[in-house]
């Protein structure tokens, strides 16, 4: 099957678009003629800024936005069309004297919206983030200015404050969640009453002051501030205004508030390529004003910070998602609201909060005791919570927002009694006793959040090579020219390219990611050849394709013979494609023609942890610091792939050398050739076909083709158990006794020697609590009965939280080293090969 009738259409698209407009990338500018659309991009004189199409939740939702250069997860600053969001085939271009957003259908979506004559209006990207329209024949007269229209980011040189002659506020306000960049309730503006600057809830709640300006800083922000930036505030007649910029001015910094409804600051790090956190106002989540809703506890020490007191809503499928919505709590059934306090069945029923913050609106009762107080809030229907105290009885009538959680012994924390119907008490009990509290996981929602495609350069780029290029080319090049478009094409295109090749219908649904033909492939590879080849994995060899561009790609080939079907290629592209985290490989893109079947990974130029945690000389670079960092990415990232409530995906061949190491160290989990999906609430499964590798394998899965997440967990187990002893579960055994290395762990353990099982290179850089704690989790993850072992938000918990208390583990399966798939009693050690095996089991 070939594809070039597709990639022919897609050539003529790309000079449809170029004859009719070309595109502005490489320039600054976008003028009369030219035009930006999903795939182009403008970038500022000095490259500082780029002015694009993104999609924040990588999906059809495109965004007119800016963002920086250097920073590959793309945050932006400005938004154009935030309100309204359109297709990758849209425009941006300049019509009718103004810069206009056209949808496919080529209605206006947004535009600048000025009244201009002039036939030679242009749109000029600027380093300092700003985005001008300007008068070709006067380019000192700015006609429009994107600081004049802040999204959410305060930039330095532009001004947040008061203009006096228009009575308007020059605000910043934050996105609805981190994929709607719309406006949410949450801003922040001047408060020129007394030049102060405030965070406000619904135009009208103030949350935050930074406290009035003193002549060189706000009071209520500590003086840090000056180190870092010049700041500046202006009140004359006209205006009233703050701006500030940056000393080094070198430096990249952006203040923004942040869905969160916080103002954060952060700085480049220009070596790292990371933002570094400068701080935050207010500096607690649960200050923010109604960040929770209604009927929802904040807890500032707990993830999420938010939790029901009633039943969410039922467009969230757990409490994780309500992260960044408020108002996901609410009432499942409605108050009964009957007189006959004393019989309680069917009525309602109060349920106590202790040790919170009361919220605000209180009415006051006369009672004498805390009964008196509940059975006239009873009688009330509009009286929906109570408290009581000493002083008297409070009780509220409007939803309850701003509950915050205090500890017990905050003399501050105070009880509150809310009245729920009868059945939705019995909900909250089941509730609130599975409730489970980590700061890790916290971190692993934001960053799985922040992972964005970066694989996308357009026909613009084609064709800027393309003229570079003489025009003697032999068949190489044209492959390599080809093989750009549609490498870098998007996701939308590719889905329409696939309708013309050999899928069937309800095979191409769900694959989102690009194809990329054959040849281009070969190119890259040298057609395969042994020197570009990375090693060899379980169902195929990897090599290393150089991309034109430079870019260097990993490319799975599925050997023939592998064992691994249409149905496991299609399981693995299908899936990976679906998943983005940070500790997770990221697909780029397939090819299925002829016999080969081809996977694009990202390359990582580190190659995978066990070629690291078994080397006498490598592993001396992995101290324990980086060495804790890389078991708690991998638990991260298997803890996506397990509880992230879309999917529920059991990896089932997890062991070190399917950990693949970034230029960084980061680990990524890679390898889902024998991933299953599983639907929502199924946490278990069987098969016939038992496909693993020794060593890692859990009992039951091994013995009877039973998976779950916990035979996961059993892997994760055995990976944690080497990484700390630098040792092989297979191939592991001590001289004289058949002990492998779970049951020398345990043995360790058991004897309180479990320092002898530290690698030697770590002991140095050894942080004891831990390693103990390494060693505990480990082994509570290789307990013979799934049930007894931990799931991985648990195993995250414990490992990122030096105060957890860990249970004792209870005796390890596999503690001696007998194959558990033949009857003889060897000890011989099995095969040190980690090669991927897959047996039938007679079932
Ligand atoms: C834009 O295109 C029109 C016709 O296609 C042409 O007359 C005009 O000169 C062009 N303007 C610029 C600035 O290139
Ligand atoms: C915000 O304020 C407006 C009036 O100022 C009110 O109508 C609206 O209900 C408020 N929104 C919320 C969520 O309370
Ligand atoms: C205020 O605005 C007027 C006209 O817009 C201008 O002439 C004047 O200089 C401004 N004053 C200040 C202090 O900027
Ligand atoms: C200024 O910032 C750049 C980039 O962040 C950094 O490399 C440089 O060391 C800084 N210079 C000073 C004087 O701090």
């Amino acid at each position: 099957m070939s594809y070039r009738p597709v990639i022919l259409v897609i050539q003529f698209l790309c000079l449809f678009v170029k004859t009719n407009f070309s595109l502005g990338t490489g320039g600054d500018t976008i003028s009369a003629n030219q035009s930006l659309s999903g795939f182009s991009t403008i970038v500022s004189a000095g490259g500082v800024f780029v002015l694009g199409f993104f999609s924040p939740g990588n999906n059809e939702n495109y965004y007119v936005g800016i963002w920086y250069q250097v920073d590959p997860s793309r945050s932006v600053v400005w938004i154009a069309n935030r309100e309204k969001p359109v297709s990758y085939y849209s425009q941006l271009r300049i019509s009718d004297g103004n810069l206009v957003l056209f949808n496919e259908a080529e209605a206006s979506i947004w535009s600048t919206n000025v009244n201009s004559t002039s036939s030679s209006v242009q749109a000029v990207l600027r380093d300092d983030g700003n985005l001008v329209l300007i008068d070709g024949s006067n380019r000192l007269k700015i006609l429009w200015q994107s600081f004049d229209h802040p999204s959410h980011t305060f930039l330095p040189g532009n001004k947040i404050g008061y203009n006096n002659i228009t009575k308007t506020h020059r605000v910043l306000t934050s996105w609805k969640n981190s994929t709607d960049p719309s406006r949410s309730l949450y801003t922040f503006q001047l408060n020129e009453t007394d030049n102060s600057y405030i965070l406000l809830w619904n135009k009208s709640i103030s949350y935050w002051s930074s406290g009035p300006w003193n002549g060189h800083n706000f009071r209520s922000i500590p003086g840090t501030l000056e180190v870092v930036y010049n700041l500046r505030f202006e009140s004359n007649k006209n205006e009233s205004y703050f701006t500030y910029s940056v000393k080094n001015t070198t430096m990249i910094s952006r203040v923004f508030l942040d869905v969160s409804g916080q103002l954060k600051r952060y700085n480049w790090l220009s070596a790292s390529k990371k933002w570094d956190f400068g701080g935050s106002h207010p500096s607690q989540q649960c200050e923010v004003y109604s960040f929770c809703g209604a009927y929802s506890l904040c807890d500032e020490k707990s993830l999420p910070f938010c939790r029901c007191l009633t039943g969410f809503h039922p467009k969230f499928q757990s409490e994780w998602d309500l992260k960044e919505y408020s108002n996901g709590c609410i009432r499942k059934t409605e108050l009964q609201c009957r007189d006959d306090s004393a019989d309680k069945v069917g009525g309602d029923i109060f349920l106590e909060i202790p040790y919170i913050t009361l919220p605000e609106n209180n009415q006051s009762l006369r009672a004498g005791t805390i009964q008196d107080c509940e059975s006239k809030c009873l009688r009330m229907c509009s009286c929906i919570a109570y408290a009581h105290n000493s002083s008297g009885c409070s009780f509220w009538t409007e939803d309850l927002v701003n509950l915050k959680q205090l500890n017990a012994h905050d003399s501050n924390s105070k009880s509150l009694h809310i009245r729920l119907a009868a059945s939705e008490f019995q909900d909250h009990k089941n509730k609130t006793s599975k409730f489970l509290k980590s700061k890790l996981l916290h971190v692993m929602l934001g960053t799985m959040a922040a992972a964005v495609l970066v694989l996308s350069i357009a026909c613009s780029v084609y064709y800027q090579r393309r003229k570079k290029q003489t025009k003697s080319q032999g068949d190489k090049k044209k492959i390599l020219e080809k093989q750009e478009v549609l490498l870098y094409d998007t996701e939308k295109q590719i889905a329409n390219f696939m309708k013309l090749g050999q899928f069937r219908e309800d095979e191409r649904k769900g694959i989102d990611v690009p194809f990329v033909a054959l040849e281009s492939i070969i190119v890259a590879t040298d057609n395969f050849s042994d020197a570009n080849k990375l090693g060899k994995g379980g169902f195929g060899s990897v090599y290393k394709g150089k991309f034109p561009g430079g870019q260097e790609i990993a490319i799975k080939r599925l050997s023939s013979g592998s064992g691994q079907g249409l149905e496991e290629f299609k399981n693995e592209v299908t899936l990976i494609a679906k998943l983005q985290h940070r500790n997770l490989v990221r697909l780029l893109g397939y090819c299925v023609e002829k016999e080969e079947k081809l996977l694009l990974y990202e390359y990582m130029p580190n190659k995978s942890l066990n070629s690291f945690i078994f080397d006498q000389t490598l592993c001396v670079r992995l101290n324990w610091e980086l060495r804790f960092d890389i078991i708690l990415g991998i638990a991260r990232g298997l803890l996506y792939l397990h509880h992230d409530s879309r999917l529920r995906i059991i990896h089932r061949d997890l062991k070190t050398s399917n950990v693949l190491l970034d230029e960084e160290m980061i680990p990524k989990i890679s390898d889902f050739g024998l991933a299953r999906i599983f639907g929502g609430k199924q946490t278990e499964a069987s098969t016939r076909r038992v496909v693993g590798t020794y060593g890692y394998m859990a009992p039951e899965y091994a013995l009877d083709g039973l998976f779950s997440i916990k035979s996961d967990v059993f892997s994760f187990g055995v990976m944690l158990l080497e990484m700390v002893s630098g040792k092989r579960n297979t191939g592991f055994y001590q001289s004289e006794e058949t002990l492998s290395l779970l049951g020398y762990a345990w043995k360790l353990w058991k004897d309180n020697k479990v320092w002898d099982l530290v690698d030697a290179t770590l002991s140095a850089s050894c942080n004891a609590n831990e390693l103990m704690r390494c060693v505990n989790v480990g082994l509570l993850c290789v307990q013979e009965d799934p049930s007894d072992r931990p799931t991985m938000p648990n195993v995250v918990f414990m490992l990122g939280n030096e105060t957890a208390s860990l249970s004792n583990p209870k005796q390890p399966a596999f503690i001696s080293w007998k194959s558990p798939f033949t009857s003889t009693s060897s000890s011989k050690p099995l095969s040190v090969n980690e090669l991927t095996t897959s047996i039938v089991q007679g079932r």
